[in-house]
């Protein structure tokens, strides 16, 4: 090799080592785009149906949402074969965040009032981590859908219209967890939940269960002094936006598993 073609090559490997030093750094610089941090398998338990998807680390759904009714008696053992069933069927996940529809301490249900009495007591998480290998948290579920509705400013309050009523209230982001508004005496010796839940609508009729949701929010209102109130849950969407205050939110129904992403941060 004369001088001059040594001298060349030898240019031409430094070139390439910076290149690669260059892309290195560049690869660096680059933001972590939501398909490569933890996937999150997010639950939704209902009185009324089973669903679940799993979102990207960006918060992204990456599979459409799969439900199946909730299996009746809802009791630990049939909700849990039911929910290995549709676990079966989702993509790779790496941690599980569950909405469950009672008071919940580090895991363990404290209360179920719309499943089985057998509930009480039984660790959730942990039968959960030992049907997936992967961690587990899981929250009330009003508690889980208002992490995927506030704004994260101020006073919040979210109630979900379901089977029950779940409420949740918020404070600059943090939460108060497991409030439990639903089984507060409203009126004449009835609860929120006995006249805003599904019970109550198949009883009363939209029109009448409509005038109770407004009644309910009239009396928070001033309690709470909140700046908004969210109204999610599946019967939010029978709820007319010109009835409501100003300050009120109509939110989607996949907020329930949309803020299982939050239960990490
Ligand atoms: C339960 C709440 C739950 C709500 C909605 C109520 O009966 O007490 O904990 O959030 O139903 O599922």
């Amino acid at each position: 090799m004369t001088k001059t073609v040594a001298r060349k090559a030898a240019r031409r490997a430094k070139k390439a080592v910076g290149t690669r030093v260059e892309r290195r750094a560049r690869v660096a610089r680059r933001p972590r785009s939501g398909s490569e941090g933890p996937r999150t398998l997010c639950i939704d338990i209902g009185g009324t149906g089973l669903k679940m998807l799993v979102l990207d680390a960006g918060g992204r759904p990456i599979n459409e949402r799969a439900r199946i009714a909730t299996p009746q008696p809802a009791t630990p053992a049939s909700v849990l074969r039911a929910l290995k069933t549709l676990i079966a069927a989702q993509p790779r996940f790496d941690r599980v965040s569950v909405g469950f529809p009672g008071v919940v301490h580090d895991g363990v249900v404290k209360t179920a009032p719309n499943l089985a009495p057998s509930w009480h007591g039984h660790d959730l998480a942990k039968a959960l981590r030992t049907a997936t290998r992967k961690p587990v948290r899981v929250c009330n579920d009003a508690d889980v859908q208002g992490l995927g509705d506030i704004a994260g400013k101020g006073v919040e309050l979210v109630l979900t219209l379901g089977t029950g009523l779940g409420s949740a209230l918020f404070v600059d982001g943090r939460l108060v967890p497991n409030l439990e508004l639903g089984h507060h005496p409203f009126r004449h010796g009835s609860t929120y939940e006995d006249l805003v839940g599904k019970a109550a609508l198949e009883k009363a009729g939209k029109k009448r269960w409509r005038r109770h949701v407004r009644a309910a929010i009239a009396q928070l209102d001033p309690i709470f002094n909140y700046r908004t109130i969210y109204l999610g849950g599946g019967n939010a969407r029978l709820l007319k936006p010109a009835d409501l205050p100003k300050n009120a939110r109509i939110t989607s129904n996949d907020a329930g598993l949309l803020g299982g992403i939050a239960l990490w941060r």
